[in-house]
């Protein structure tokens, strides 16, 4: 049985690509380790928590001698990094966090990978998880392609940025068999409510204003998350090592836009009359360093890899409300406790 690592899978995008490799490889191992931040919800993977080939490991990617030793115990054929600090606001607050886990955590990986595996690297693939926030903002045109030169603008992007150049150094170095993958804004199930879209289906349902950083005309690329989890099974599987692939939805919403149609659809969902939560739109501040317009071109990895996305987002944006609505109790439980007071600071100060 090959034992794969998936680090970060109890957060949102890790919960879906543990979820969808437990059940499509029965002839994996799937080692789930996170460190269970407040991001971390292991209620996010409650349905596969008992399956035969799926194992959770509570560990700080940051201690290296914990890394050094899970990998000499544990003897892993192959890494899938997703564990980081993801939220643009709080490395805004708090970058150290950032630079801790998204830079030093991801060379500790590396290294302990690359100890494990120095005498047959090309047996064992060692896949990041990035993001399109490494080559900074885009004006009204343009596409960002894997040649895009990196231009980071928050600490996030580039603790992110940083790491990725980690990877490809130790590809480049040592010969380690590594990929990159780097992924637009992902919606869906289970996004912790600090990110727009939980947060606006949040506020939403409990008529509180919704936070419109600036004039509202930001413009991100939105991918359904099991678009990604596949796209990234794809890549995992079928990627050329030293290589980087782009992942986007094709998908580009102002900021504005998104919000009105969650209107839309929760007023639907509510049963309350269209356009009842409109009032509720509020702008506040600018993020500071706020990127204008991420958009993907991710031609390379359809004409090579074959992938595109599949779910459309009308339908991808009705799943994500409906799974909000049908579970208050998941949403409940996350926003209670520390993420109250996260938000008053977020938010009260604007
Ligand atoms: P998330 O914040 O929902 O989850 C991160 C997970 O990592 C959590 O379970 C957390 O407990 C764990 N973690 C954090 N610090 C850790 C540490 N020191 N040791 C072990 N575990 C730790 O993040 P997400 O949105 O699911 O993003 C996952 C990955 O995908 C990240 O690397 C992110 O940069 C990347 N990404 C995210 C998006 C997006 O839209 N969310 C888009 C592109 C790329
Ligand atoms: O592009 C990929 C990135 O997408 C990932 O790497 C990050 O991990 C992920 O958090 C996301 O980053 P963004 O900063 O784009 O996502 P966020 O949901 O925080 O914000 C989306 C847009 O909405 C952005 O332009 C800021 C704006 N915004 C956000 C919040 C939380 C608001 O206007 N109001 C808000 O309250």
């Amino acid at each position: 049985m090959k034992k794969i690592l998936i680090t970060g899978g109890a957060g949102f995008i890790g919960s879906h690509l543990v979820r969808l490799f437990v059940k499509k490889y029965p002839a994996y191992h799937v080692y789930n380790l996170d460190k269970l931040t407040y991001a971390g919800n292991l209620e996010n993977l409650k349905d596969i928590e008992n399956a035969p080939n799926y194992t959770f490991v509570k560990g700080d990617i940051v201690d290296t001698e914990f890394v050094l030793q899970l990998f000499k115990q544990e003897q892993f054929d192959d890494v899938i990094h997703l564990a980081a600090e993801s939220h643009v606001d709080r490395s805004i607050y708090s970058p150290m966090d950032f630079i801790y886990t998204n830079i030093i955590g991801t060379a500790n990986l590396l290294n302990a990978a690359r100890s494990a595996w120095e005498h047959n690297y090309d047996e064992h693939r060692f896949y990041h998880i990035s993001t399109d926030e490494v080559y900074g903002s885009l004006g009204e045109t343009g596409y960002f392609t894997e040649k895009t030169p990196y231009s980071p603008h928050s600490p996030y992007s580039a603790s992110k940025a940083s790491s990725d150049h980690l990877v490809r150094a130790y590809h480049d170095t040592f010969g380690m068999n590594n990929v990159i993958s780097n992924c637009s804004n992902n919606y869906g199930p289970n996004q912790f409510p600090e990110k727009l879209i939980p947060l606006c289906i949040n506020n939403i349902l409990h008529n509180k204003p919704l936070p419109v950083y600036g004039t509202g005309k930001n413009i991100r690329d939105w991918l359904y998350v099991e678009d990604h989890a596949k796209a990234i099974d794809v890549i995992f599987h079928k990627g050329l090592s030293g290589q980087t692939y782009n992942i986007g939805g094709n998908n580009e919403w102002t900021n504005i836009d998104i919000v009105k149609k969650l209107i839309e659809i929760m007023d639907e969902e509510l049963g309350r009359p269209q356009g009842t939560s409109l009032s509720l739109i509020t702008y506040v501040k600018d993020r500071a360093g706020h990127d204008l317009r991420y958009a993907i071109d991710a031609s390379k990895l359809k004409n090579e890899l074959g992938w595109e996305p599949s779910i459309k987002f009308t339908e991808g944006f009705r799943l994500t409300v409906k799974w909000y609505l049908n579970n208050q109790q998941w949403l409940q439980n996350v926003t209670s406790g520390a993420y109250q007071k996260y938000y008053e600071q977020m938010y009260t100060q604007h």
